[in-house]
């Protein structure tokens, strides 16, 4: 068995002062039949280890419906990296920032009166619960007894946000008590108090940074001052939101950053080594003053692309590393060209229009009242007989709302730009269609509620008699995939369907630059969202989700099309960076 762990200046590996060079990737951001494919790239660009948050709410989105197959099946991705030779770390969070919704924590635990990531006793049972079952995967995959796994992090950047001591501390004795004997590190960037603020003394002491190298590990090792100096997060890309640019970094800086790094003797975890997709409705968002939602591709200008392929970073990296350590001569395979083509689409009928909800309540019912996970609800309510316009007013919409009356598109609400009033016609029904477009992952706004918030009102007076009715987008396409004949849709949104002819299995691109905004599933596999907003054009289709003969494309549009059909286009456009 080897053994691992913290020495007085270095991690030691069965004895052997150790260089950590891990790098990041989310099994829940790649398909799992891909996984062992990214891993190994991994072990081609010279990296030791391999290191993954576990998101929670993928794992039990609904309270007490653990899975832990498929996509989920976290001792499976373990496996694979023990079997390509590398070793592991596991951030179990319970929160995981990353990007993903929530920061990782379920809705169900988020819409109840606990107060997070603290020691509150409620807040602590749920979360003792689902530490266990992660770390009934996590135990036996430990080092000690012949798997991959070497460190466990608690927590994520807590110095962030909290500073309860007694928190952290029940988070190091339910990791101990399940078993955990590898070392226990923290992260956080490099403040002071922050690193105070997010760690114990019997924690060992790591940063989050993507530049300053030599300036942040002085900062780190002024508050750990033994052991081995570690970046358990060095950023070698970011992350996209709608409406802004394509962000990527400087290979050349970027790998100088990378040497840096490891000539100062320190380890790393390149964050992200993959950064995949946010398949689904599984992004985040960001809220610093401003809503700003992130976009379904986490490319992050990482060493492999969003479809894994190496990139420009892949090799100056590969390169840095191989000063340091050994580095496999073999190279990762080109990528076979994936089909580019058109594909007709053809309308099968508007989608958002099932019955109201019968019960009426007086407020429109919030997504977490309504305990629905999907992207939609629509409200309705009866319209007071007016003379003309009137102002619809709203205290706040979560987070992107389309307006009818008597099924007649008046505009639209965004969170994003603050709008709370629209003025309206005079009619009988108002229907509000109202998308949650990602949960905020970072900071004070986690768990927060989604849909109408407060009662509107029409000119001042309340508007009250709602009808708050759910819509599970997946399952509508699941529907409408079926379907054989075409159905013209009105003016609101509409619904289309196409067929991809494959010879083979293949990685697709699919552009969806002549669409305005909605959601693309192929052969039942939700790809993600879609936004002319930009800056990302093509969604990503892992080669897994198709298969030879024909390809079910299920488009659920929530404006218009330009054009009624679907581009497939070689590779992928993620949109303008900055100039
Ligand atoms: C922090 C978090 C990560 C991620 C990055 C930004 O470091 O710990 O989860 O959100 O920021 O990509």
């Amino acid at each position: 068995m080897t053994s691992f762990s913290i020495g007085d200046t270095d991690f030691l590996r069965d004895g052997q002062p150790h260089q950590v060079i891990s790098g990041a990737l989310h099994y829940f951001r790649v398909h799992p039949d891909q996984w062992q494919d990214r891993i190994r790239k991994a072990r081609l660009m010279g990296l030791n280890t391999i290191e993954t948050y576990v998101a929670w709410n993928a794992h039990e989105p609904r309270r007490g419906e653990w899975d832990a197959t498929g996509w989920n099946d976290l001792g499976r991705f373990l496996d694979l990296v023990h079997a390509e030779g590398l070793d592991a770390i596991v951030r179990p969070g319970p929160y995981i920032c990353a990007e993903w919704h929530n920061g990782g924590l379920p809705n169900w635990l988020t819409a109840g009166e606990r107060s997070l990531r603290s020691s509150d006793p409620e807040f602590l049972v749920d979360i003792s619960a689902y530490l266990r079952r992660v770390y009934e995967i996590v135990a036996p995959r430990q080092v000690d007894r012949g798997g991959p796994v070497v460190l466990v992090q608690i927590e994520n950047e807590y110095g962030a946000y909290g500073s309860d001591k007694a928190y952290l501390e029940a988070l190091v004795t339910l990791t101990k008590d399940a078993g955990i004997t590898v070392p226990l590190t923290t992260v956080d960037q490099p403040v002071d108090q922050m690193l105070e603020d997010g760690s114990l003394p019997a924690l060992h002491k790591t940063g989050s940074f993507g530049s300053r190298t030599t300036e942040r590990l002085a900062t780190l090792r002024a508050h750990q001052p033994t052991g081995p100096l570690m970046c358990s997060e060095f950023w070698d890309g970011w992350f996209d939101w709608w409406g802004g640019v394509h962000h990527t970094t400087e290979v050349d800086a970027a790998a100088a950053d990378l040497d840096a790094m490891l000539s100062a003797g320190a380890s790393v975890n390149i964050y992200m080594f993959h950064g995949g997709t946010n398949f689904g409705l599984t992004n985040g968002a960001n809220h610093k003053g401003r809503y700003l939602p992130i976009v379904t591709s986490y490319d992050y200008d990482a060493p492999l692309d969003e479809a894994g392929n190496p990139t420009a970073k892949f090799f100056a990296f590969r390169d840095v590393i191989a000063k340091y350590a050994p580095v496999p001569e073999e190279l990762p395979t080109a990528a076979s060209p994936s089909p580019t083509l058109t594909v007709p689409l053809t309308p099968v009928g508007a989608w958002t229009d099932a019955p109201a909800a019968d019960a009426a309540t007086e407020t429109p019912r919030t997504f977490d009242a309504l305990a629905h996970l999907s992207a939609l609800a629509r409200y309705d309510v009866a319209l007071p007989p007016t003379e003309g316009p009137g102002l619809l007013s709203l205290e706040e919409v979560r987070d992107l709302a389309w307006v009818q009356v008597d099924g007649q598109p008046i505009g639209t609400l965004s969170r994003t730009r603050h709008d709370r009033t629209l003025r309206i016609p005079a009619g009988r029904t108002l229907s509000i269609l109202v998308e949650d477009q990602g949960r905020v992952n970072y900071d004070h706004r986690l768990g927060e509620e989604k849909g109408l918030l407060g009662t509107p009102t029409l000119d001042g007076i309340l508007l009250t008699g709602w009808h708050s009715t759910p819509l599970d987008v997946a399952e509508i396409a699941r529907t409408l995939a079926a379907r054989t004949d075409a159905a013209e849709a009105g003016s609101g949104p509409s619904a289309w369907i196409g067929d991809i002819p494959l010879d083979a299995p293949s990685d697709l691109f699919l552009d969806t630059t002549a669409w305005s905004k909605g959601y693309a599933f192929v052969n039942g596999f939700f790809l993600g969202r879609y936004w002319r907003n930009g800056p990302q054009r093509t969604l990503f289709v892992p080669a897994p989700a198709t298969r030879a003969g024909n390809n079910r494309l299920v488009v659920l549009e929530l404006e218009n099309l330009l054009a009624p059909h679907a581009e497939l286009v070689a590779g992928l456009l993620l949109g303008d960076t900055e100039e």
